[in-house]
């Protein structure tokens, strides 16, 4: 099989290339991403000599470009997007233009190019805040935030699809994905990075929201389990084992780091903050026999071993000017008072 991954220089997209090509290694892969500030060729050095995969560099709204790469191709999985809710409360533009704009153009270019699967990957934030109960694939979407509505708007548009051309389309949602390679930007890489250095935990508001952390590997044989055999037209939700408070999981942190509680600060609240996201996840059980199999504990402990022998890969990011320092400066202006 000749597979597409869009956003593949990205967190989740580069261990899906690399999980992919290890399965499958006869199958060839292309790697289409912009590297926008989250997009690192680091990321997939494993594979950039294989004659397994290619990289090409490219945005995934540009029809010229994605119509090439199409060529031969007989499935498509999309990671490419804007991903960071707190950017997306900056400036939600560049969420707008890739997240439904370059969703449209890729998925409208994959259908008329022949291509003969197509996987969209999306997120629990799309049902919006959860205080009881979990979200079945069917819920009324109901974002809060802008990333969280560009994607809702990007499963629709896919959806269209499957409705009106029966183009065979699958849609996951995922909760909180952690492991190797996550942009410092995110909570758990922020939180490591800056125990590592000594600097100050922000946590927003009382740090009572409360996430489902899946390790990166569990969602990416959940994908690859749902672009083999996945049913044209539906939707999976995904997650992992456990569901914590932010403050407890700062508090986890520091002390599997040996760090004092002091280093948590509680900061303003980020401005619409969902308490809590839980998607049910019987569907893609049932269907396709899939289940975590990383737990929080161990995976917690493997992403702070990483962290810490990685310092190169993060410090470089973090001293980027206009990717991490510019942003992380805006942004605080705006939380510490
Ligand atoms: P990421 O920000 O680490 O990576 C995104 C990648 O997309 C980057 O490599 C970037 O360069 C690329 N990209 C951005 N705009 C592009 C464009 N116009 N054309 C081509 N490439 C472009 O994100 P991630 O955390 O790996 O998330 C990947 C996908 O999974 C996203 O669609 C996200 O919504 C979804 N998701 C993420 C999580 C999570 O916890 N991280 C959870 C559920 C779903
Ligand atoms: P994040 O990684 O941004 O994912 P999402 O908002 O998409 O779930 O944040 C995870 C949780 O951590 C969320 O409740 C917001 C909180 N958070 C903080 O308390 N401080 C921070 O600096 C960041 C980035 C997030």
């Amino acid at each position: 099989m000749k597979l597409l991954v869009t956003g593949g220089a990205g967190f989740i997209g580069s261990h899906f290339v690399r999980y992919w090509l290890k399965k499958n290694p006869s199958d060839r892969v292309i790697t289409l991403d912009k590297l926008t500030y989250a997009g690192n060729l680091d990321n997939l050095k494993e594979v950039l000599s294989s004659p397994h995969h290619r990289f090409v560099r490219g945005d995934i709204g540009h029809a010229p470009t994605v119509e090439k790469v199409l060529a031969g191709v007989d499935a498509v999985i999309n990671f490419a997007a804007e991903t960071h809710v707190d950017r997306s409360l900056l400036d939600a533009n560049p969420f707008l233009q890739t997240n439904v704009q370059g969703t449209y153009t890729l998925i409208n270019a994959a259908r008329t190019a022949g291509v003969r699967r197509f996987v969209h990957v999306s997120t629990d934030e799309v049902y919006g805040s959860v205080p009881r109960g979990k979200s079945l694939e069917t819920e009324r979407l109901n974002p809060t935030s802008p990333y969280a509505a560009s994607k809702a708007a990007s499963d629709l548009v896919v959806l269209t699809q499957w409705l009106t051309h029966r183009y065979p389309v699958m849609i996951t949602r995922c909760t909180n994905n952690y492991g190797p390679h996550q942009h410092p930007e995110k909570f758990l890489p922020l939180f490591i990075t800056n125990a590592l250095e000594g600097a100050p935990l922000p946590l927003y508001g009382r740090g009572l929201n409360v996430r489902n952390w899946i390790h990166v590997e569990d969602h990416c044989e959940a994908l690859g389990r749902v672009l083999r055999r996945g049913r044209a037209g539906e939707i999976y939700n995904i997650a992992g084992d456990g569901e914590y408070k932010n403050i407890d999981v700062a508090r986890r942190i520091l002390k599997l780091m040996g760090r004092p509680s002091t280093l948590m600060k509680f900061v303003q609240d980020r401005p619409g903050h969902d308490l809590r996201y839980a998607p049910d996840t019987r569907k893609i059980q049932k269907e396709l026999g899939w289940r975590p199999r990383v737990s929080f504990e161990r995976g917690l402990v493997e992403m702070v071993e990483w962290y810490r022998a990685h310092s190169a890969w993060w410090r470089a990011i973090k001293a980027k000017k206009n990717g991490f320092q510019t942003y992380y400066k805006k942004q605080y202006a705006t939380r510490i008072k």
